[in-house]
């Protein structure tokens, strides 16, 4: 998401600006600029890489004291030179960087529009400068008293900081929701959204608490309450972390970390969303498709790798949920096969990057043959967002290492959320049955936390498969995709053969593989096919399998069938995926750190696949 970077002090800050900035890429970004005070304002600011704006300043001699800088995660309007930050207000004489979204942002606008504010770009920034500009004029104040009344006046989550073309040696930075940790130098300030910019300069740093702002100026730091102006004493900590890790917020792999990160990134996708009381589902995208979707004889789901295998288990829960059929294919194949397109079908295209080549091509196919797309994407502004004619954003904030892992859940819980819509909308599912989903989705974040704890058991039970050529991941309904995705996640990072199979098919073919060499992971939560793995379970061991099992907590029968057991809590059977893959995800991870594998980066594989 958006990273914020300042400086205020003796050195020159632009090279301390953009060295901020390019230790902040790791949290993704679309777009970065600059803003300096050299006696007047200086902004620079470009779509791209943080490369492409300094080859934007070139050699130009920037000569400032005090500066603010920022990459921009796009969540209001696309991402382009206008709508990256800093943002500048009417007058010209404040600038601010911000990270958050400021949900209130449309009347604050209206209420500018009204006094003749004129706006440039579509950002919910623009507007929040503008209003601090309108609040000092109007109460004729400080500059910190303005920030702080207007900021009592913004709902929503921000961390800022502002300067003024009046204020030589003036910085104003203030949070809530959104991080700031200021960095104590000798006779200077650093600011970031993490300790990354500046870890180099300075070990000390304070914790911008929610609610709190800061006066950082030539007198020293003053820390106040937002809300009341109430002083509050700054505790400065020293930074214990090397440059490394901070760089992946104190994970060793960004995969690692985003596979943390699955109890707030499922908690963004519901948000807002999900309304329990009244059973509702709550998607403008979904919204805007509504008579097409009632007219819909089938939904064609369609997506690469791990995006397909989220349309799977898509295909289970609204098949289940709505009565309405799915097919899900792989869009390579759908875009080459003369596959039968009506004007009546919805087709939902997966994709995180939202850049996949294939999955576009298909786009355009179906579009072309007159149906309905819906895009679920990730990445905001991405071309398969523009290119669908509605869609939902999983909001699991950027995917840095290439395995996909909160992508993933996030997919599956729009797919649910999906399901719940269509099936309430057809009335197919009752309002008493939508509420129990509903309900249950709810707690899965809680759940997911509470199965991070399983990571050094994890860790452990990997041992035991690092040092294998093969595996085979064995699961059924539900979670027979969740097998396909636990086998990707081990090949791609760990390079080890793996495959996924429904438990049942098994006997059709695969069994013939298995010995005493062969670890078969076998997702076997409970639910209705639960009696049906446990025999697929016997069947392995009876042929000296290695069998490491996910399911239910104290399955006595399954633990001693078991070399290694991964107990889960419970859920509705259709809710299962989004807990049994997190074990998946772990076990690829640790089995790949095991093997001495560039996890992150794995060889031959890139983020974003733009050609097919
Ligand atoms: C696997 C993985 C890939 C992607 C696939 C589609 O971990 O990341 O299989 O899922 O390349 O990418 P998106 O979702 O960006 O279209």
């Amino acid at each position: 998401m958006c990273g914020i970077v300042g400086y205020l002090g003796k050195k020159d800050a632009y090279p301390v600006l953009i060295n901020g900035l390019r230790r902040l890429e790791y949290r993704g970004y679309d777009s970065s600029g600059i803003a300096l005070y050299n006696g007047d304002l200086e902004v620079h600011k470009s779509k791209g890489k943080v490369d492409d704006l300094e080859n934007l300043i070139g050699e130009k001699k920037i000569s400032a004291k005090m500066g603010i800088g920022h990459t921009r995660w796009a969540t209001h309007g696309e991402p382009n030179n206008v709508n990256a930050h800093p943002h500048v207000s009417n007058n010209g004489d404040l600038v601010i960087v911000h990270n958050g979204i400021i949900e209130n942002c449309n009347s604050l606008k209206q209420l500018l529009l009204d006094k003749n504010y004129s706006f440039k770009s579509e950002t919910d920034t623009e507007i929040l400068i503008n209003f601090i500009e309108y609040v000092q004029a109007e109460e004729k104040v400080s500059l910190d008293q303005a920030i702080r009344l207007a900021l009592n006046e913004v709902i929503g989550a921000f961390a800022i900081a502002v300067i003024s073309k009046k204020e030589p040696s003036l910085m104003v930075v203030a949070r809530l929701g959104s991080p700031l940790v200021l960095g104590i130098g000798n006779g200077e300030f650093f600011i970031g959204s993490d300790a990354t910019p500046f870890i180099d300069l300075t070990k000390k740093v304070i914790y911008l608490e929610d609610g709190e702002m800061a006066v950082l100026s030539n007198n020293g730091v003053s820390i106040r309450t937002i809300e009341s102006d109430e002083p509050i004493d700054a505790v400065i900590h020293k930074l214990q972390i090397d440059l490394n890790s901070i760089e992946k917020g104190g994970y060793n792999h960004f995969m690692l970390k985003e596979i943390f990160e699955q109890p707030t990134s499922i908690l963004n996708t519901i948000r807002g969303r999900l309304f329990v009381s009244n059973a509702q589902i709550r998607m403008a995208g979904l919204d805007k498709i509504s008579e097409k979707l009632e007219k819909a004889n089938r939904i064609l789901i369609i997506g690469c790798g791990t995006s397909w295998h989220a349309g799977l288990v898509g295909e289970y829960i609204i098949e289940d949920l709505a009565r309405l059929p799915v097919e899900v294919e792989y869009a390579s194949e759908f875009r080459y096969r003369n596959p039968i397109i009506s004007s009546d079908d919805i087709v939902i295209a997966i994709s995180q990057s939202g850049e996949t080549a294939d999955t576009l091509a298909a786009i355009k196919m179906a579009k072309e043959a007159g149906a309905c797309v819906f895009g679920i994407c990730n990445v905001v502004g991405s071309s398969i967002a523009r290119e669908s004619h509605a869609g939902a954003f999983t909001h699991a904030g950027p995917e840095i290492g290439v395995a996909s892992t909160k992508a993933f859940t996030a997919q599956v819980t729009v797919l649910a959320m999906i399901a719940l819509y269509l099936g309430r909308g057809n009335g197919n599912l009752s309002k008493d049955k939508f509420q129990e989903i509903a309900k249950e989705i709810e707690l899965i974040p809680a759940k997911i936390l509470s199965m991070l704890d399983l990571d050094d058991k994890i860790q452990t039970i990997a041992k035991s498969l690092y040092k294998s050529n093969n595996a085979l991941f064995l699961g059924r309904g539900f979670n027979f995709p969740v097998a396909l995705e636990g086998a990707l996640k081990l090949k791609e990072i760990s390079y080890i053969h793996a495959e996924g199979y429904p438990a049942a098919e098994m006997k059709h073919g695969p069994i013939a593989l298995i010995d005493e060499n062969m670890p078969v992971i076998v997702v076997a939560p409970r639910g209705d096919m639960f009696k049906k793995l446990v025999s697929n379970i016997q069947e392995v061991k009876a042929r000296k399998g290695i069998v490491i099992s996910i399911t239910g907590y104290g399955e006595s029968e399954v633990k001693s069938l078991s070399d290694g057991v991964i107990e889960i809590p419970e859920t509705l059977d259709c809710l299962t995926p989004l807990l049994t893959t997190i074990p998946l995800q772990l076990l690829s991870y640790h089995v790949a750190v095991q093997r001495d594998c560039n996890v992150d980066q794995p060889r031959n594989l890139a983020k974003s696949v733009t050609v097919e």
